[in-house]
């Protein structure tokens, strides 16, 4: 019995022991000099709803950093998908010089066709062929955009090229092709030199309603590797890469005149050294939103900020239920000791202000729970800031962007509509 007693009390002296090791130390702080600036121009200038806002000189400098890497010899290729907006990448085209987008949505197609009509746009994706079809068909063609030369559809299978190949000689059209090739991803495209063999013939047969635009080989199967071009997995990339080219070049394509496109925000910075891709992409580095935070993106700056209004601010963790519930986890947790419910909430998105925000105890769409330590001094209609994990998705939830600089709305972009 004694030395039941004593295993049980040793028990209790080594869970004692780890419950001070995991103790969550108190990491709440109160807005900095940045986020309070931003709160304060919400406060007289927002409209009290949840907004996105864009801070214009981080996304400037962002936006340098990424055409310094592209370089004078390679053309910056706008990923508008990452960058949902008319405006935003009307401004990202004129800062880094550049007409070239890649566009993964058919509604965006014919936006940009109408909004932008000097764009020469690259697929990035395969597309049905219906919504091929319903870009014609609701393309007004009034405007100065040419489809025939500043359209490239992205093509992954010969199957695929038979169906644009029949709809552009229903249609009457000319049709730039670009070629999804496999360079290690893995997510489809032509898996190797010698499949493009017979599309190519079929392009080169049919001039009236086919031309080979170039290539497309997307590889963020680097992202993580912290890679240097002479990296083993690079230089496989690269090598994949060649090979397509030189069978296009056997083919006597004049591979100089062709769209050779790759990379992603994660690993464009790669290819500074390197001219065997001439044209590179890039959205969300623009703007940088949580996932981004990788290597090749040290030198870009967090630009994109959800921020929403406090509803409510209780000075006690107040829980549906047994009320002894909520005073144990305050008691163990500092950070559980204030309670705030925000306006919206459950987005793809973490708290950067004010600091020290644990996991939400639920979830809500409408008001989340937001549990603080007692320095987050923050008060009901005071705004809380969060950084999307993602820029896609997470920008067409808000109405129109909020331009920022200086602790000024110095713009109001309004965001593509996604249907
Ligand atoms: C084909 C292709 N190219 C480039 C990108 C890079 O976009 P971002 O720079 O926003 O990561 C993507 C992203 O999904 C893509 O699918």
């Amino acid at each position: 019995m004694k030395r039941r007693t004593l295993l049980l009390g040793g028990a209790a002296i080594a869970a004692g022991a780890a419950t001070l090791i995991w103790r969550p130390e108190d990491l709440g702080a109160p807005h900095n000099a940045y986020f309070s600036g931003l709160n304060d121009l919400l406060k007289k200038s927002g409209p009290g709803k949840p907004v996105m806002l864009i801070d214009l000189d981080r996304m400037n400098h962002n936006i340098d950093v990424l055409a310094a890497s592209v370089g004078p010899d390679k053309t910056y290729r706008v990923v508008v998908k990452s960058l949902p907006s008319v405006d935003l990448v009307r401004h990202v085209m004129a800062r880094a010089g550049t007409q070239t987008l890649m566009v993964f949505h058919q509604p965006f197609i014919n936006a940009v066709a109408d909004a932008i009509p000097e764009a020469d746009v690259l697929m990035g994706k395969p597309m049905p062929l219906t919504a091929a079809e319903t870009f014609y068909r609701t393309f007004d063609g009034t405007g100065s955009f040419d489809p025939a030369t500043q359209l490239q559809w992205l093509i992954d299978t010969p199957a695929r090229l038979a169906q644009y190949q029949a709809l552009a000689r229903r249609l009457g059209v000319a049709m730039k092709v670009n070629l999804e090739i496999d360079v290690g991803l893995h997510r489809g495209g032509f898996p190797e030199p010698e499949a493009i063999d017979a599309v190519l013939q079929t392009i080169l047969d049919d001039p009236e309603h086919l031309s080979l635009g170039g290539f497309m080989g997307y590889e963020p199967h680097l992202t993580g590797l912290k890679a240097t071009l002479d990296h083993p997995a690079v230089q496989s990339v690269l090598s994949i890469y060649r090979g397509f080219i030189d069978r296009a070049e056997r083919k006597g394509l004049d591979v100089n005149r062709l769209t050779l496109n790759g990379a992603g925000s994660h690993t464009l910075r790669i290819y500074e050294g390197d001219r065997t891709m001439n044209d590179l992409s890039a959205g969300s580095g623009v703007v940088k939103p949580m996932d981004f935070d990788t290597y090749h993106l040290s030198q870009n700056q967090p630009a994109l900020f959800i921020g929403t209004p406090i509803l409510k601010r209780y000075d006690e963790l107040k829980l549906p239920g047994d009320p002894s519930v909520g005073k144990l986890l305050s008691a163990w947790d500092p950070n559980r000791r204030r309670l705030f419910f925000i306006y919206g909430g459950y987005w793809k998105a973490h708290f950067v202000s004010p600091t020290g925000i644990p996991e939400a105890i639920y979830h809500s769409t409408n008001q989340e729970p937001v549990t603080t330590s007692p320095r987050v001094d923050l008060s009901v209609d005071d705004y809380m800031f969060l950084r999307p994990t993602q820029s896609e998705h997470v920008m067409l939830q808000f109405g129109d962007l909020l331009v920022v600089k200086n602790q000024e709305i110095v713009d109001r972009w309004p965001v593509f509509q996604q249907a």
